[in-house]
């Protein structure tokens, strides 16, 4: 299945299995011979480098790898310069390419890194985590995240195309399926609809699965056609957001984006009921959700220290944080709420 997404830059997402293999041919479709390098991680690439290197070489691709260390801590200004450092070191010139292969993190990172080697040069997304599936490698966001929290340098930057092998979710360990599940909740409580009934139902690596990955991707590219640059209806996908990096930070980047993103539905549920915003049979369907998809966590962090990291977030504005509140599903609205009030 190929969804086209017309934002700054026209590209395809395809969605489909044992894409990996003729990767080289896909790309050549769009991109001629060039340099290329894959971005991965030292879990992802020994699962799957081989098969997108050799891919690309079959396709006369000239193919360097780089590989860093799996998981958020890599996130950062460091591996961004020891890229750039290396595809300056590989002679990478403006007309060449990066293939982001792994999760979210890869993805944020490599986007980063492409937005701005020689001023920009193309680069593809193959997603192999949920998450990265259903929300990161779309859309165009790119960032590394700082000391002082979550992904405080970036660009908006489109890939040239994402290639979606939904067959790289079966070496997908359970953790990492529920953490695309917080996402999922999230996208549930903003589209409801078919969308909400499929998460309902339940949705594991061998039930569903596809459908949900292509309602979401649906989704976001309308978000993205709409407001690219998240100037309005974009900042509805940060629901759940305000609280997750806030929580991503203090738990030293221990708990993962979408199990934040779960708490922070949760937290945003609360305020919003407390509020007499959310109606009890919405709250109700968010716990029964977050129950089904075991989205609870041991950790507690303090309102004020949250509202502390909160204070530093791209979101928050003066006395206020842009937040996203859930009034019912398929009905969340951008609100200011008064850092003051949320203590209360
Ligand atoms: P991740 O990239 O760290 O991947 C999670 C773990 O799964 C890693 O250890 C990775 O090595 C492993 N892994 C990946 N694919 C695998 C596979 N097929 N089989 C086995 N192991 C595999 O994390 P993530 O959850 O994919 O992404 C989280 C990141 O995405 C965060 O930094 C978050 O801020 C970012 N994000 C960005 C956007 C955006 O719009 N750009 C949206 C949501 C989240
Ligand atoms: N994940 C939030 C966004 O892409 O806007």
């Amino acid at each position: 299945m190929v969804i086209n997404v017309n934002a700054s830059k026209n590209y395809d997402i395809e969605i489909g299995r044992n894409l990996l293999q003729s990767i080289g041919a896909n790309i050549s479709a769009i991109k001629n011979k060039c340099n290329v390098c894959i971005i991965s991680d030292d879990i992802v690439y020994p699962l799957y480098g081989e098969i997108v290197l050799k891919s690309l070489k079959d396709a006369s691709y000239n193919v360097c790898v780089f590989t860093f260390n799996h998981g958020e801590k890599s996130k950062n200004l460091n591996t961004f310069m020891e890229i750039q450092e290396y595809l300056a070191s590989q002679n990478f010139k403006r007309g060449d390419l990066i293939v982001a292969l792994g999760g979210g993190v890869v993805g944020d990172l490599a986007g980063f890194v492409a937005s701005t080697y020689m001023r920009g040069i193309d680069f593809v997304q193959v997603p192999t985590t949920l998450l990265a599936m259903i929300d990161s490698s779309v859309g165009g966001k790119t960032a590394v995240d700082l000391p002082n929290g979550k992904n405080l340098v970036g660009s908006f930057y489109q890939p040239i195309k994402v290639i979606i092998d939904l067959k790289t979710l079966d070496t997908l360990p359970c953790t990492e399926y529920k953490n695309g599940m917080g996402e999922g909740i999230k996208y549930a409580m903003l589209m409801d609809g078919e969308l909400e009934s499929l998460v309902t139902n339940g949705v594991t690596c061998s039930t569903n699965v596809d459908k949900f990955v292509e309602l979401c991707i649906r989704y976001k590219k309308y978000i993205v056609e709409e407001d690219e640059k998240e100037s309005n209806l974009r900042r509805l996908l940060n629901l759940g957001h305000t609280f997750a990096h806030a929580i991503e930070k203090l738990s030293n980047y221990t708990i993962p984006h979408g199990i934040a993103v779960a708490q922070g539905l949760k937290i945003i549920s609360d305020i919003s009921l407390k509020q007499g915003k959310m109606a009890q049979v919405a709250y109700d369907k968010v716990q029964v959700l977050l129950d089904r998809y075991d989205m609870h966590i041991d950790e507690e962090y303090s309102i004020n220290d949250m509202l502390e990291v909160i204070k530093l977030d791209k979101k928050a504005e003066g006395d206020c944080v842009n937040a996203v509140v859930p009034y019912a599903f398929g009905d969340c609205r951008i609100e200011k709420l008064r850092i003051e009030d949320l203590k209360n």
